[in-house]
């Protein structure tokens, strides 16, 4: 969540938290959870700021933004309440399948699939976007296959290649292959199906070359797909999107007001039990502090 309102949220939280101050200390106790909040919202947007300023390294250590312990993401998150997205789910889904009238994968290379990449900073949705097109299409039957693959900073071309046999196959694999084994094997899985590929988290190396040739290694059992194949990657890096050979990587859009609210709500109250007029005290607390988010996750 990015918290450059700190300062102003706290005051508004102090205004808040004098007019409530002699009513239920139950109030008392989630404003100071809100507090807490907007504290450690704090602590992290400094973590942020290394971390998307222009030149930083990835790769240093002496960074703490580089020693975020990242969580693998899987096809679906432990939260499975999307706010919004709806649009950009709509918008991506039009780029899949090739509807889009200012888009036209087929036309954009000579590959098999196309590539469409989110960017954006850290937290601010596009996992969860991702996600919410991955289940969406999994209800359809425009694509044969689906792969999800968390690649990460330091990935490892086999252990990607790895799991993509064992999504493009629905098993597990425990043999041991060489590279060269797991890319003909995956080729062979991939063969004249139209398939659907995440690549999420890409990373920008602090060794652009070898990155970027590890990147494109990636992409090489690709190219025995159906075409009309898709790869969506998100990414921090713009850079690093170009780079893969995404065409317009795209900006992940802030949330609106309304849904940044109903998404703030929900885990600023964490299902508390509130009555109607403890309610509309944290409702009118919530707009306050969604205002100065300014669409910010
Ligand atoms: N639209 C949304 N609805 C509900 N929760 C959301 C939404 N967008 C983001 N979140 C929540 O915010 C958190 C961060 O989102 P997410 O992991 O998608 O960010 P990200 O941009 O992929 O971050 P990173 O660059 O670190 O990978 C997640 O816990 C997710 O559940
Ligand atoms: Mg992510």
């Amino acid at each position: 969540m990015q918290v450059i309102y700190e300062s102003r949220t706290k005051s508004a939280l102090d205004r808040a938290k004098h007019i409530i101050s002699r009513k239920a200390p139950k109030l008392k106790k989630v404003l100071n959870k809100l507090e807490k909040l907007v504290e450690e919202g704090s602590r992290f947007s400094a973590l942020l700021a290394s971390t998307t300023s222009s030149g930083s390294n990835v790769n240093d250590t002496s960074n703490p933004a580089n020693n975020v312990t990242k969580i693998v993401t899987t096809s679906s998150g432990p939260t499975q309440i999307i706010f919004g997205r709806d649009k950009e789910r709509d918008e991506i889904i039009r780029l899949l399948h090739g509807t889009s009238s200012n888009f036209d994968p087929s036309s954009s290379n000579s590959n098999c699939y196309s590539m469409i990449a989110i960017y954006g900073i850290a937290g601010s949705g596009k996992t969860t976007l991702a996600q919410h097109v991955y289940a969406y299409e999994k209800m359809g039957n425009y694509f044969d296959l689906f792969m999800w693959i968390h690649v990460s900073q330091s990935f490892s071309v086999g252990k990607v290649f790895q799991e993509m046999l064992e999504a493009a196959s629905g098993e597990p694999s425990h043999e041991f292959c060489n590279l060269n084994t797991l890319q003909e094997k995956l080729e062979g899985k991939l063969k004249c199906k139209r398939y659907f590929l995440v690549l999420d988290d890409i990373w920008a190396g602090k060794d652009v070359g070898v990155h970027e040739y590890k990147l494109n290694q990636l992409l090489s059992p690709l190219e025995s797909g159906k075409k009309g194949s898709m790869v969506l990657v998100t990414t921090q890096f713009k850079d690093a999107a170009k780079s893969l050979g995404a065409h317009g990587p795209m900006r992940i859009p802030d949330l609106n007001e309304t849904d940044l609210f109903d998404l703030f709500m929900h885990f600023a109250l964490d299902g508390a039990n509130l009555d109607a007029q403890e309610l509309e005290t944290f409702q009118m607390i919530g707009k306050q502090i969604v205002k100065k988010l300014k669409g910010h996750i």
